[in-house]
Order: C-alpha cells, then structure tokens, then sequence
C-alpha cells in the first residue's frame, strides 16, 4: 500500500516506469491523444449544434425568384418546410394527397407573404403511392418543368401503422412505404436534380429517421429500410452533384410532434413541427450530431436529437440499442392491439 502510494505521489519512483519507460511513456501518449480527440471532436459538435450558421439560403435562390418543392406537405413537418421556405423567400410548389389542406396551406402563405415579400404557390395532388400512375407523373412533369427549383425538400412519408414482425406486415403497407419512402423520393428527385444541375445551384433534403440511420430498429423493418435507404442515397448523389453546386443531406431526426410519430405532445426530445423545421433550415451544410461518425452527408440539426446521436456514437454499442428498441416496439405493438381490442368491445 505505502509503495502504491508514494508511486502516485511520485510516479518517477513508479517501478514500471523505471523498468519500461518507453512502453509506459507510448501508454501516456495514446491516451492523452485519445483524449484530445475526444475534446476536439466533441467540441467540433457542441459549436455546429449551438453556435454556427448553416448556410445561407440565397444560395440556393431565396429572394430571387427560386422555388421551393415540398413532398407530403398537407401536414406534419413537410407542412412547416412550406411555411417556412415561403417566410425564407421561395415560392413554393406543396404536393400531398389532401387538396383541401393543400388548398388551406396555399392560401395561408399567400396571405403571409404579400407586398415585397410576395410568394407564390402551386398546389399538386398527388398519390406517392402510385409510382405507375403515368396520368400524375406526367402531370409533375409539366408543372416542374418550367420552374427554377433552388430547394427540394423529399420529406413524404409512410411508417407502419404499429410496430410489426416483417413476416406479418401487411403487403399492401409493406408496398405503401417501399413506393412512398423509396420509390416516389427516387422520382422526384430524378425529375428535380438535373434542372439544378443546369441552373448550377440546388439543396436536397430528404428526411431520415433514426431508426434507418442511427439504430437497428426490430419490427419496422421495412420503415427503417427504407431511411437507410435515403441515407446512403443521398451520401452517393451528394458526391456526385457536389461539383454543380448541388447540396444533398439526408436528416437523421428523432421523434417530431406528428400524426405519424402518433405524439401530441413537444417535450426536450421531441420538438414541435415548427421547431424541428426552425433547426433544419438554420443548420444547413452543418452536419451537427453526425458530425465524425462516419455518415458522410447525413445531418442531425436539432440539438437534442443531435445530442442523442452523438453519445450514441460515442457509447456505440449497437446491440444494446437493438434490444432497447425491440423491446419498446414489442411493448408499443402490445399496448396498441390492447386499446384496438378496447374499441373493438366498446362497438
Ligand atoms: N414525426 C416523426 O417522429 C418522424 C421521425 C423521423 C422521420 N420522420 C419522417 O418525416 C417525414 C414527415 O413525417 P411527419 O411526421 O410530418 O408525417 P405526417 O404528419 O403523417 O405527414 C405526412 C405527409 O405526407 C403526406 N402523404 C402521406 N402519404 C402520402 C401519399 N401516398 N401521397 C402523397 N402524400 C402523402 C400526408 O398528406 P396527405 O395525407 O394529404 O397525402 C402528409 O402531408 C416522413 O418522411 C417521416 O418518415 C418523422
């Protein structure tokens, strides 16, 4: 005990230093340079997150005349992207099913965005589901064609309506998502990238999710497919297009207050529509939580969200992740088959 002590209060007398003083000076190195690298990249993380500006919109033509297409915009995030891209100065071309809340949110931005500030809108009804529905694609075609896209925001899409084994997804929900998530973002962004590329300016966003992007997620096997899907196809077209002036990021977002996060209530981890979006457009180009973790092109802009992703990647210990999601899933899909059961009686 007493040499253990004197050796901390004199490490020079340590008899391993003496004995090997080489291996016991590499030890110090290595693990004061782990260390620094800790620091340096953690710091690199916390000024992305809180304190440096994305890039400026106007690059991508904000305030001169660019438009901005948004893909599931009738609700939820996509609604915010189209709200908010108006206030930042795009006209905006809104696509979703519901043309009445289309409708709605296309009169809205044109009541907010009058006078100098003036942003027009365009309002397409389109099924994502039906990537064979010649009719509606040709429709997108020709209202696209003649526009000067600066910002495409591939934000439709579709989870499963419960936590569910894969081999007992429904194949029509299994369908739904693959055409949605994958197929129509696919589409879209063929139609969009190649006026950008002419125009030599453009963003693509496409919106991720952490249970593709971050964690193994058991039982939404298709969803998280598909937001793996978005990310490493974002991370190729984002090296492609680079040299054109084209930014691609993929958002890799924790739970949203929406219809299909099923939460109506923002908490610290789970921030309001608006907020969500507010964090995305301020924190463009930056890839905040993601940064140095090794997901080129791939952003986590909110900054409790890109708290989580980054002590992930730090603790990185993916299976505990797996079992932890799983097992909210299981727990999830029981409550939800209960509360059916529940209504079913009360019918
Ligand atoms: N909320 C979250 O916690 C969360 C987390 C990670 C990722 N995300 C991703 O964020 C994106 C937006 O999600 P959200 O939470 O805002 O969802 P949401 O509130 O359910 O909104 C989905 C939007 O997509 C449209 N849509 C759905 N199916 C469509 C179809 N077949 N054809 C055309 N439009 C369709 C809906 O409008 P219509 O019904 O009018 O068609 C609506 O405007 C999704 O890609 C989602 O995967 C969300």
């Amino acid at each position: 005990m007493a040499s253990i002590l004197s050796s901390l209060t004199s490490p020079l007398s340590n008899p391993l230093l003496k004995e090997h003083p080489y291996f016991v000076v590499f030890l110090l190195a290595l693990g004061s340079l782990s260390f620094a690298k800790f620091v340096i990249k953690t710091a690199g993380v916390i000024s992305q997150t809180f304190i440096l500006p994305g890039k400026n919109l106007k690059k991508y033509g904000a305030g001169k005349g660019a438009w901005a297409v948004v893909t599931g915009a009738s609700e939820g995030i996509g609604r915010e992207f189209a709200l908010q891209l108006a206030r930042k100065g795009f006209h905006v071309l809104i696509a979703a099913r519901n043309t009445t809340s289309l409708n709605n949110l296309a009169a809205e931005i044109e009541a907010q965005n009058k006078g100098d500030n003036k942003v027009q809108t365009k309002v397409l009804t389109m099924d994502f589901s039906k990537p064979n529905d010649v009719a509606q694609w040709t429709r997108f075609q020709s209202e696209i064609e003649h526009l000067d896209i600066g910002v495409l925001i591939n934000n439709v899409g579709r989870s499963h309506s419960c936590p569910v084994d894969f081999v007992d997804t429904p194949i029509d929900e299994m369908d739904n998502i693959l055409n949605i998530n994958v197929n129509a973002t696919v589409h879209v962004t063929r139609a969009i990238v190649p006026g950008m590329a002419k125009r030599k300016r453009g963003l693509v966003i496409s919106i991720g999710s952490f249970s593709g992007v971050s964690v193994v997620s058991p039982m939404l096997a298709t969803y998280a497919g598909t937001k793996s899907f978005l990310s490493s196809f974002s991370a190729a077209l984002a090296e492609e297009v680079k040299d054109k002036g084209i930014d691609v990021e993929c958002l890799n977002t924790y739970f949203v207050v929406s219809n299909l996060s099923k939460i109506r209530k923002p908490s610290v981890m789970i921030p309001t529509p608006k907020a969500y979006v507010r964090s995305v457009l301020a924190k463009v180009g930056l890839p905040c939580g993601a940064l140095f973790t090794g997901r080129p092109h791939v952003s986590s802009p909110f900054w409790s969200h890109a708290m989580l992703d980054w002590l992930m990647n730090i603790i990185g210990w993916k299976m505990f992740f797996a079992r932890y999601t799983h097992d909210l899933h299981r727990s999830i899909r029981k409550r939800a088959l209960r509360k059916q059961e529940r209504e079913a009686k009360k019918q």
